[in-house]
C-alpha cells in the first residue's frame, strides 16, 4: 500500500493520548448515548466513528422536525392554511440551504434526495456536446453520474489520474484544461477516503481561466467545514442530509441557474411542468422544473436546521473541534506498529475528520468486525465507493475507515488507539468467520435490540449483516 504516514509535531507524538484534556461532543446528537451489546456480555455506549457513511441527527434536528410535523400537509398545489404553511416551511428551507453554502443572489438551490441524486441531476443538464473533466480519486457518486451522462447526451467524460502531489496534481490539470474546452470540472470537495482535499479555490481559478464551470462533491466538505460559492467562486456544490445530522432524506444542489433553467428536467412529472398538452410539454424553470412529485418537506426542513444550527456555531469551531479529533487519532495511530495511515498527497492541507488506515497481514473486515463485537466501535471497512482511489492507494483489498463529526468526544478516538493497540498485541478474544462475505462473531450472543421491525430477524447481531452491496 502506498501509504505516507500522516507527520504532526514531536511535542504532539510525544504525548500519550491517554494524557490529553479530554475533547467534548460540539453539538448534542440523538443517540449519542446510546449503548450496544458486545460479545463478553457487557454494554458500552456506542464509540461512532463512522459518520462520513451517515451522521447522527442533531437533537435540534429532531426537536425541530417533531413542532413542524403537526403542521405538515400538502405543498404548493394545496389550498388548506397548514399547505400554505409547509409550502412557506418548505421554501424557507430552500433559503436556509442555500445560506449555508453562501449561494450568489442568482443560484439557484435544488432539494435532492442526496449528493447522487444532486450529482446525476447536474450531469444530465450539462448543455449536449458539453466536455466533462474528472479526476480518478473521486467517490462513484461524483464518477459515475458523469461517465452515464456522457453516453446518454453525447457529452464525454475524461478522468483525469491525479499526481504525486497536489502541486503536481494541480498542474495536471491546468495542462488538461488548456487541450479543450471543457464545460465542467467536478472535483471532491473533500474525500470520503482520506478527508484531504485540493485547495478549491485554486482548482476555480485554474477552470475558470479556461472558460470551465466546477462543481464540488460537498459530501465530505460541507458537514465538515461548511462551503461558500460565494467565496470559492465554485459553480456548484452538492451535498447530503444524512451526512449533515439531518437523516431525513433530503439533500442539495445549490449553483448557477441558467443549466438547471433549461436542462432536461431531472424528474418528468407534477409540479415541474407549467402546462401540458397532449402534444407539448412547458417546464417550469429550476428549482421546481427538476422537483416533480411531492417534495420531501421533513427532510428540507431538518436539513435546514441542521445548516443553520451548524452556521450559529462560533468562527472557527467546528475546524477545531475536527482538528483535535483528527490529531489524536492520527498521532494515536501513529504510535501502533502495524497500523498504517493512508494518504493521497503528502502536501494536502486540512483534511477534515475521515480517516483511512490499514493493519496489514490483518483483513479489514475482520478488524472492523472485532472493533464492533469487542469495544462497541463503529467504523467503515472495505473500498468506500472509491475504487480507483483505492487501487491507487494499493489497498484494492480494502481498508478501514474511522471519521468523526460534531457529536463525537475524543473517548471515542481513544477508545479505537486502544481497541487496535489491543488487537495487535493479544488478538480477539472472539472468534470470527466470513459469513455471507461479512465477518460475523461464530456463535454471536449479543442480544438484538429489542425495537419493532427487527422481531423477524433471527436473535443476534450477527444477522444484521445485511446483503452484500458495492463496498
Ligand atoms: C465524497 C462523497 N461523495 C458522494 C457521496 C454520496 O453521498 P450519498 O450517498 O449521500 O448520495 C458520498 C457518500 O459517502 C461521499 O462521501
Amino acid at each position: 500500500m502506498s501509504v505516507i504516514a500522516e507527520t504532526t509535531s514531536c511535542a504532539e507524538v510525544d504525548a500519550p493520548v491517554s494524557t490529553r484534556e479530554p475533547v467534548p461532543a460540539l453539538l448534542p446528537v440523538v443517540g449519542g448515548d446510546t449503548t450496544v451489546p458486545l460479545v463478553d456480555g457487557t454494554q458500552r455506549v456506542y464509540a461512532n466513528l463512522d459518520y462520513a457513511a451517515s451522521a447522527p441527527a442533531l437533537e435540534s434536528v429532531a426537536a425541530r422536525v417533531t413542532e413542524v410535523l403537526p403542521l405538515y400537509a400538502s405543498v404548493h398545489r394545496g389550498a388548506g392554511y397548514l399547505s400554505q404553511v409547509s409550502t412557506a416551511l418548505y421554501e424557507s428551507s430552500r433559503q436556509s440551504i442555500a445560506r449555508f453554502v453562501d449561494a450568489r443572489p442568482d443560484d439557484v438551490a435544488i432539494i435532492t434526495r442526496n449528493t447522487t441524486d444532486s450529482l446525476n441531476l447536474l450531469a444530465g443538464v450539462v448543455p449536449a456536446g458539453g466536455k466533462v473533466l474528472v479526476l480518478d480519486v473521486e467517490h462513484h457518486a461524483n464518477l459515475l453520474p458523469w461517465v452515464q451522462s456522457s453516453q446518454r447526451h453525447g457529452n464525454t467524460t475524461t478522468i483525469l489520474p491525479i499526481g504525486r502531489t497536489v502541486a503536481e496534481t494541480l498542474d495536471a490539470l491546468r495542462t488538461e484544461l488548456a487541450t479543450q474546452p471543457y464545460a465542467i470540472l467536478t472535483i471532491t470537495g473533500a474525500s470520503n477516503v482520506t478527508g484531504e482535499s485540493l485547495p478549491i479555490e485554486e482548482v476555480v481559478a485554474l477552470a475558470h481561466a479556461e472558460g470551465t464551470r466546477v462543481a464540488v462533491d460537498g459530501a465530505q466538505l460541507v458537514p465538515h467545514r461548511g462551503f461558500s460559492l460565494a467565496r470559492t467562486g465554485a459553480d456548484y456544490v452538492a451535498f447530503s442530509g444524512h451526512k449533515t445530522y439531518a437523516p431525513f432524506g433530503a439533500g442539495a444542489l445549490v449553483g448557477r441557474r441558467d443549466w438547471l433553467d433549461t436542462g432536461t428536467p431531472y424528474l418528468a412529472g407534477g409540479g415541474a411542468v407549467r402546462d401540458v398538452r397532449a402534444d407539448r410539454t412547458v417546464w417550469q424553470p429550476a428549482p421546481a422544473r427538476h422537483e416533480a412529485g411531492s417534495p420531501n418537506v421533513i427532510g428540507a426542513i431538518a436539513l435546514a436546521e441542521a445548516c443553520d444550527r451548524l452556521a450559529a456555531l462560533p468562527a472557527g469551531a467546528l475546524l477545531a473541534h475536527e482538528e483535535a479529533l483528527r490529531a489524536r487519532l492520527v498521532d494515536g495511530l501513529g504510535t501502533i506498529d502495524g497500523v498504517e495511515v493512508a494518504r493521497i498527497w503528502p502536501d494536502s492541507a486540512d483534511p477534515v475528520g475521515v480517516l483511512t488506515f490499514t493493519v496489514p497481514g490483518h483483513d479489514p473486515g475482520l478488524v472492523a468486525a472485532y472493533l464492533s463485537a469487542e469495544h462497541g466501535i463503529g467504523v467503515r471497512d472495505g473500498r468506500f465507493c472509491a475504487h480507483p482511489l483505492l487501487a491507487h492507494l494499493g489497498a484494492s483489498g480494502g481498508a478501514i475507515r474511522a471519521s468523526v463529526g460534531v457529536g463525537t468526544t475524543s473517548e471515542a478516538v481513544d477508545r479505537l488507539v486502544d481497541a487496535l493497540r489491543r488487537y495487535l498485541a493479544d488478538g480477539p478474544t472472539a472468534r470470527y468467520d466470513v459469513v455471507d462475505a461479512c465477518w460475523t462473531v461464530v456463535d454471536d450472543t449479543r442480544p438484538l435490540v429489542q425495537v419493532h421491525g427487527l422481531d423477524a430477524l433471527a436473535a443476534t447481531a450477527a444477522a444484521a449483516c445485511g446483503p452484500a452491496l458495492d463496498d
